[in-house]
């Protein structure tokens, strides 16, 4: 018998990664006030997004998820936001046109506040405070008031979403996407790097490709998709609070939707099976993914999917795995096994950040480049070896010429990192390497596609 669930069922079960409120009444009032507030996202938008996942299962086309590992409070400028939204841009028309191979774009954007950490406290010289959750939750000044957590922060983060999302909207159907404007994506700082004569070539086709189109009568004008693009929003639903006041019926299904982003994930220390997080998203209609680490085993993994997708819905599951690159071929064949035994669909992706995170000698916390891009190719060379599809990329990645990750066609060394060192939480490839890993991607992509016929999986609705 399965129990009933409702937005506020996962309040019974046991959970992981909770803030301390030191006031109830101040939290249920921030929580109150959130509910009344207008949805962020449609239910109808997470459907499409579903739809369009469910084609990736198939092999059909490719998830390109990515951005900041925290969004703060103190770097929302339009800027911030138009630098991401150009990058990620020229990265789907890269493996697009190169990888041949439609793109969904999702961004860990507009509500990626929430962090998990390794420990409820941290000690800086003798001192004990409670650790920063991110700016959703606390400050990360080490300081007693800093570090307490703040219901009136869900507000603030709420705002900034929405406001983000706003952006997004008008960078997507406003004329910025337009395919014409290829070229002009690229950031200055990228003009000149290594691997930036790669892009322009590839935008040079691009524009060729349109004259040609629009000689024979078929333009932006006439056709809205040449124009236009779909942006969809993604994040950690780890400060569940917040999550239930933005759950709404939708009243065309009368089924309950997450509306504080198009896609929610399930944390890797958060994914206990019995626990509060996979209650809410249990009962869910939106698209979700499920961090999947080396603690997960073939079983954990059968029995999660049998509580988050018992409907085996195309589309509905996202698998995210990050097991780092010497790790992967110990975990993943096992995973993949399992899934085609039991005959689940789901889409596959590779998260290559995750599980390369080293601290340098001079005590940054990076990602080595080629690690990254070796867990990458590990991936595709399984799912290959396999059978199945590797239908998409989780990255950490800023529109900003960053110094964070080691490596990349600029070499970053160690001595680097603290020259422009900027991140809120994990380090990110800046521009350049999220660019080269798009080129890298679009090959492996390019060779997957020519080399398996497509699967037919129903498309869900
Ligand atoms: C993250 O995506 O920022 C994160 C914390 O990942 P994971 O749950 O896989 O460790
Ligand atoms: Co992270």
């Amino acid at each position: 018998m399965v129990e009933r669930w409702s937005p506020t069922s996962w309040r019974s079960k046991p959970i992981q990664q909770v803030p301390v409120y030191p006031d109830a009444a101040v939290l249920a009032a921030a929580e109150g006030q959130l509910a009344g507030f207008p949805p962020l996202v449609f239910a109808g938008e997470a459907r499409k997004l579903k739809r369009a996942l469910g084609k990736v299962a198939a092999g059909e086309s490719f998830l390109l998820q990515g951005g900041d590992c925290a969004e703060s409070f103190a770097e929302h400028s339009a800027d911030n936001i138009r630098d991401f939204f150009r990058v990620f841009l020229q990265m789907a028309v890269v493996l697009t046109f190169a990888g041949g191979s439609p793109v969904v774009k999702v961004g860990r954007i507009a509500g990626q506040f929430a962090k998990p950490r390794s420990s409820g406290t941290e000690v800086q010289d003798g001192v004990e405070l409670p650790s920063y959750r991110g700016d959703i939750i606390n400050d990360n000044a080490f300081t007693p008031e800093s570090r307490t957590p703040d219901p009136r922060r869900m507000l603030e983060a709420y705002r900034q979403s929405a406001a983000t999302l706003n952006l997004l909207r008008a960078f997507a159907t406003g004329g910025y996407a337009n395919l014409e404007n290829v070229h002009r994506w690229t950031l200055g700082f990228v003009k000149d790097a290594p691997g930036s004569g790669r892009y322009r070539e590839l935008a040079d086709r691009i524009s060729e490709t349109l004259d040609f189109m629009r000689a024979i009568g078929i333009d932006p004008e006439t056709h809205p998709e040449m124009r236009t693009t779909d942006m969809f929003t993604s994040h950690e639903a780890l400060l569940l609070g917040y999550e239930q006041a933005m759950t709404r019926v939708d009243s065309t299904s009368g089924d309950w939707y997450a509306t504080s982003g198009h896609m929610l994930w399930i944390g890797d220390r958060t994914r206990q099976a019995d626990h509060a997080h996979v209650e809410y998203f249990r009962g869910v209609k939106n698209p979700i993914g499920l961090k999947c680490g080396p603690s997960l085993t073939p079983d954990g993994l059968l029995s999660l999917i049998d509580v988050l997708n018992p409907e085996n819905e195309a589309g509905r599951l996202t698998l995210i795995c990050r097991f780092g690159a010497d790790k992967i071929g110990d975990h993943l064949p096992a995973l993949i096994r399992a899934v085609q035994r039991e005959g689940r669909t789901v889409v596959w992706s590779c998260d290559p950040m995750h599980g390369n995170t080293i601290t340098s000698a001079n005590r940054y916390k990076t990602r080595p480049y080629d690690k990254v891009v070796s867990e990458l190719k590990s991936f595709f060379a399984i799912h290959e070896a396999e059978g199945t599809y590797a239908g998409g990329v989780h990255l950490e990645m800023t529109g900003k010429d960053v110094t964070e990750c080691t490596g990349g066609a600029r070499a970053i060394t160690e001595m680097d990192l603290s020259d422009r060192y900027h991140t809120f939480c994990d380090p990110r490839l800046n521009a350049e390497q999220a660019l080269e890993v798009a080129f890298m991607l679009a090959d492996l992509v390019k060779r997957e596609r020519q080399a398996k016929p497509r699967v037919h999986v129903a498309a869900a609705e």
